[in-house]
Parts: structure tokens; sequence; C-alpha cells
């Protein structure tokens, strides 16, 4: 067999720190593969005005996969203050690579998993009836709209011309928003395509399918919503009746969602919704396992192939410059195994996997975060693993 090539991307801040310690992981687990590093982040908007240069893009293109670590991002003013001072008044405008690079691909199939680990000490907890402590068993997919819904970026403050004709012609922005002058309105649309739509509602079906989960919710808000999450429930309606009749249809707003989540969360199994809904409940999910240490991301184009996967967290810029990184490397690993699912490696990765769930169990190795410690420098020596300590454990239990 071939190697594969996959395309490392560790981005800013604590990015590599959690990179390279699942580099190591999948080393001793027995993945061979050849690395190439693209540059993405800050570091390029400051120098080139590019945080997503074209050669990352051409990288990716070509090999298909990549582990991407986390970037920082900052907003439009403080962005150009950064700039390289000959980039500086050119007109350059910073965004997010990490959203340029799904809309680019188009990858619009985002899964995000929540399942708790036994024994780790940040696992939701609650009261139950007898008055004792329960500990439910969280086993979630969320499969989120990646490229559309209000992250399309199609926006306008003081609309004109052709737009503000547009919007005086439907009657409910006449009546509540007519008399107020346009540059008192800013507007962000929420725009759902059937085609994406429906590609992330069969993503969700088939993984209910594949992996045995009696039900599908979809949690969104149709009640209001009507044209988009309403047509999103009209679609999942056909296609669970017409595809997946042995899977149910559940459907759930998502404000009630944010308060079953904690109620119930085992009822959940294979959850979907559009782009912000899917992002704040996969959120809300992860707080239960253990937070942003353990929320791990695939993000993939089923037609080409091109798959992203990275821990859900962010750059973290207050730990990056630490002599010994501290920050839990799992999340990044669990990104790492979902790669490995989607190459169709997936012993190696469910190898990983139960070496990551002994060495919580076990409990004698556990980051800042898990310890529940305020995040400084001298953590580790107060006990915690640091982030290579951590990945190191997880070699270690590798059968
Ligand atoms: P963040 O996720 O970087 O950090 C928030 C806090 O969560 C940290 O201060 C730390 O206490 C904790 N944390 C994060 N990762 C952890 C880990 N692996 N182990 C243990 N604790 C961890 O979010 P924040 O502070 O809002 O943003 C920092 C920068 O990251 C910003 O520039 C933001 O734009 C960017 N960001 C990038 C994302 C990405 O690359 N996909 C996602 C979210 C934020
Ligand atoms: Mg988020």
């Amino acid at each position: 067999m071939t190697k594969r090539t996959i395309v490392t991307l560790p981005g800013d801040g604590i990015g590599r720190a959690v990179l390279d310690a699942s580099l190591r992981v999948l080393e001793a687990a027995g993945f061979e593969a050849d690395y190439v590093e693209g540059d993405i982040g800050w570091e390029f908007w400051k120098k080139e005005g590019n945080p997503l240069p074209h050669r990352t893009i051409d990288l990716i293109e070509k090999h298909k996969i990549a582990l991407f670590g986390a970037i920082t991002s900052k907003p439009k003013d403080a962005a150009a203050q950064e700039l390289d001072a000959a980039l500086q008044g050119k007109g350059l405008i910073y965004s997010s690579p990490i959203v340029n690079l799904r809309q680019h691909f188009g990858l619009d199939i985002c899964m995000r998993p929540c399942h708790s680990y036994k024994g780790n000490p940040l696992n939701f907890i609650r009261r139950g009836a007898d008055g004792g402590v329960e500990e439910p068993e969280v086993d979630v997919v969320i499969f989120r709209q990646n490229t559309e819904g209000l992250y399309s970026g199609v926006e306008w403050s003081n609309p004109q011309g052709e737009i503000l004709n547009g919007l005086l012609s439907h009657p409910k922005y006449k009546k509540n928003f007519g008399d107020l002058p346009s540059d008192e309105i800013s507007i962000s649309t929420r725009i759902f395509s059937k085609p994406a739509t429906r590609r992330i509602l069969r993503a969700a079906f088939e993984h209910a399918r594949k992996y045995n989960y009696k039900s599908v919710t979809l949690c969104e808000k149709p009640n209001v919503l009507r044209e988009t999450s309403g047509m999103m429930y009209k679609m999942a309606l056909e296609m669970q009746k017409n595809e997946f009749p042995e899977i149910e249809l559940w459907n759930t707003n998502v404000d009630a969602q944010m308060m079953w989540l904690t109620k119930n969360p085992e009822n959940y199994g294979v959850i979907v919704a559009g782009n912000l809904f899917g992002d704040i409940i996969s959120d809300g999910f992860a707080g239960l396992i253990g937070g942003l240490g353990f929320a791990c991301s695939a993000q993939y184009n089923p037609d080409s192939g091109i798959g992203v996967f990275e821990p859900t967290h962010g750059s973290a810029p207050k730990y990056a410059d630490f002599p010994v990184s501290i920050v839990n490397p799992i999340a990044m690993i669990e990104s790492a195994c979902m790669m490995l699912d989607f190459i169709d490696e997936q012993s190696i990765a469910s190898k990983i996997r139960k070496a990551v769930a002994a060495v919580i169990a076990e409990g004698k190795v556990r980051t800042y975060d898990m310890l529940k410690m305020h995040g400084t420098a001298t953590v580790v020596d107060q006990g915690a693993a640091s982030t290579d300590q951590m990945a190191d454990a997880v070699i270690a239990h590798l059968d």
C-alpha cells in the first residue's frame, strides 16, 4: 500500500503543541504516513496579508487530508494594525482562514461527537429522584451544516439601493423597520440551500444507520424560522420516510434542547442542525463531557473526499508561550482518530481510543483542566500532566 501524505496545519498558539502530541500518538499506534506542513494563521496574515496562502490550499487540494491545530483571529481593526508596515494601507481585510477553508473546499459536513469517558472528573452529574448523584452516559454526535446559514457571510450594514428596495418589498420589513434610517440597520442573512441541507441530513441519517442509533434529532426552530428551519424539517421528514424508515426522526427546538441537554442528555444520539444552532448545541454537549480539552471535530466534503480534522478549541494564546505546554491534547488526539475513521484506518483509531479511555479511567495522569486547576505555568509542578506527558500516557496504554 502506498503511504499516505497528511497535511499538518499547526496554526497559532497551542495548535502546534497539541498537533505534535497527536502525531506522536499516531506514530506509536502504527499509523504510517508522510507529513507535509501547511502555512496558516496569524503569522501569515501579518507577513503576507493572507492567513490562508494559496500554497496551503494547493497542498490540501493535492493530499486531501489535513490535521489542523488552531488559529488566532482578531477583530477587523486590530488585524489591520498588526499587518507588516509594507502591507499597511493596501485595503487588506482579515477574514478567518478556517471559515475560508470550509467554504473553499465545500467542507459542508461538520461532525462533532461528544461522548463521556468513564472516570473523567469533568463529566456532567445531576441529582437523581432519590436525591443521590447520577452521572448519565453521554453518547451524542452532532452533524452541523458547516458552510451556510447565518455564517454564509451575506450581510449588510446600512443597506442601500436594490437591497433596500428588496427589503422594503417584504411587508414585515416595511412595517417593523421601514421608518428607520438605513444607517440604523444591520442585516445578516440565514440562507439554507436544498442541496447542502440534503447533504447534512443524509450524513446524519447514514451515520445513525451505520452505528445503530435509533433516532436522529433535528434541532432547529421551524415554528419561528418557517422558511429555513421549516424547509429543513420538511426535507428531514421526507428523507426519513423514503430512505431511513427504521430510524426515528425527532424534532426539537434549539432553545428547549439547551434545557434538555442537562436534564436528559442520555436520550439523544445523532443530532442534526444548521450552522449556528449546530455550533451552539455542540458546545453545549461538549460541556457535559469535559469541555474544550475533549471536543473534537471532522469537517469534510463527501464528494471530493477532502477532510480537515481539528479540535474545536482555539489557540488559547494565554498558554501559548509557557515553557512547558499544559493544555489537554485529547481533543486533538480524538480529532486525529476521526481522520483515521475517514481514511478507513478504524482499527488504529479504536486502538488509540481504547488507550485514551484507559488513561482517563486509571486517573493517574490528568492535565490541569481535568484537575480543575487554574491554568498557570506552575500547574505541572503541582501535579498536573503536561501536554506531552498526557500523550506519553496514551502511548504507554496502546495495546
Ligand atoms: P480558546 O478555545 O482558545 O480558549 C478558551 C479557554 O479554553 C482557554 O483559555 C483555556 O482555558 C481553555 N482551553 C482551550 N483549549 C484547551 C485545551 N486543549 N486544554 C485545556 N484547556 C483548553 O478560545 P478563546 O480564548 O475564545 O480564543 C482564543 C483565540 O482562538 C482567538 O483568537 C479565537 O479567535 C481563536 N479561535 C480559533 C478557533 C479555531 O482555530 N478553530 C476556534 C475558537 C477560537
Ligand atoms: Mg464554536
